[in-house]
């Protein structure tokens, strides 16, 4: 086992990465603070892994209660949160019990709000049991749940008491949902260290089989790379917005397909082929740059070409992040390849990428 410290002050934590930690009971002990957990999973992930997190808490003398939703993204809402403070209440969870995050990032983002509120906030733990999740959502203390009108739009930030990546749990994955994840560890590579895009290129073999040790290297420095930005900048005063890297693009593709037709690091990784396809034309990076992002994000068995919705849709779409903004997109571009700026863009210049890009 690997062990990262994400350096908060007193809201640091530890992000552990290795294969059986589940059960490891001593990872989950120094963060209970009470004498209840409750485990708040999904219908897909409970069958596979609560047992075994449920009797490890078990075994520390823990008393245990699962709340189980129903899976998808489309019950990332309101409704489905209520659910969980249903269950807590009904078990009469107090202000010290732990809630325990087991899933992909729909669960981690929910569990997190949860605990952000429930009794004005209790510790959590996540354990994140897709890729995506361990390289990315359960890092950082973004939480939250989707509004009709907009993707993430309520939410806190509220940082987990510890991360627990055990890497056995993506041998259950789906490939399609394997290769969502590898889009967000390519943007790892993208945005902060060009000899991690090295490795990831010359490794695709391997990441595409889920190899235990390429799986570990992937969520280890991916974990490294996003803990030194959140370090930084935990509430995305400027610099964490680079995380965004071809989620512009990706938010616009997921919002115009309707939710759930593309997964969220499907679009990203399209939209990671339009960020660099911008970055070439205000002389961040080569095209040969662009061409090489784009290899790999299909060697990994991710789509680059967009649906072509055309100019006027994919402007429209891409001023929901206008909202959230304050009036203006703010683009994230790679400047040289391995770093990246976050920047405003001429419209005029976003058009030719959506046009050579095949999006309009
Ligand atoms: P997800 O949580 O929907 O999980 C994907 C699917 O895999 C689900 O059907 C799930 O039940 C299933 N699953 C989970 N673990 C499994 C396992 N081990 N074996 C088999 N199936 C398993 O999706 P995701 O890609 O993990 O996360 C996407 C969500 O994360 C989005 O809501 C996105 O907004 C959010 N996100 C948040 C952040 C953040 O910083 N908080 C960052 C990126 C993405
Ligand atoms: N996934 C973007 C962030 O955590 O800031």
């Amino acid at each position: 086992m690997k062990t990262l410290h994400l350096d908060l002050g007193e809201r640091s934590y530890p992000i552990h990465i290795g294969s059986q930690l589940l059960t490891r009971a001593e990872l989950y002990q120094p963060h209970l603070k009470g004498r209840m957990s409750a485990i708040v999973t999904n219908e897909t992930v409970a069958p596979l892994y609560a047992k075994q997190v449920k009797e490890t808490l078990e075994s520390l003398g823990q008393k245990v209660c699962v709340i189980v939703l129903p899976d998808g993204e489309v019950y990332k809402t309101w409704e489905t949160l209520q659910k969980i403070f249903d269950g807590l209440l009904r078990e009469t969870a107090d202000r010290k019990t732990t809630l325990i995050a087991l899933g992909g990032g729909v669960i981690g983002d929910m569990t997190g709000f949860a605990a952000a509120s429930y009794m004005r906030g209790v510790p959590f733990i996540q354990v994140p049991t897709t890729l995506l999740s361990q390289v990315d959502s359960s890092v950082g203390g973004k939480t939250g749940i989707n509004h009709p009108l907009g993707k993430n739009m309520i939410g806190a930030f509220y940082q987990p008491a510890a991360v627990l990546a055990d890497l056995d749990t993506l041998k259950t994955l789906s490939p399609k949902e394997l290769a969502a994840g590898l889009a967000e560890v390519v943007k790892h590579g993208a945005i902060a260290d060009v000899k991690f895009l090295d490795w990831i290129e010359a490794h695709t073999a391997e990441l595409n089989r889920c190899d235990a040790a390429a799986m570990e290297f992937a969520v280890l420095r991916s974990c490294e790379i996003k803990s030194d930005v959140v370090a930084k900048d935990e509430r995305e005063g400027g610099l964490r917005a680079i995380l965004n890297f071809g989620h512009t693009f990706g938010h616009a593709i997921e919002a115009g397909m309707g939710y759930g037709e593309w997964l969220h690091g499907e679009a990203v990784g399209c939209g990671m082929v339009m960020a660099a396809d911008l970055s070439t034309r205000l002389g961040g990076i080569t095209d040969a740059d662009a061409q090489r992002l784009k290899n790999i994000i299909a060697a990994l068995h991710l789509p680059t070409v967009p649906p072509s919705f055309g100019v006027e849709r994919y402007l429209e779409l891409m001023s929901v992040d206008k909202k959230a903004e304050g009036g203006e997109v703010k683009y994230i571009v790679l400047q040289p390849m391995g770093q990246a700026k976050i920047t405003k863009v001429p419209e005029s210049t976003v058009i030719e990428t959506l046009k050579a890009t095949r999006a309009a």
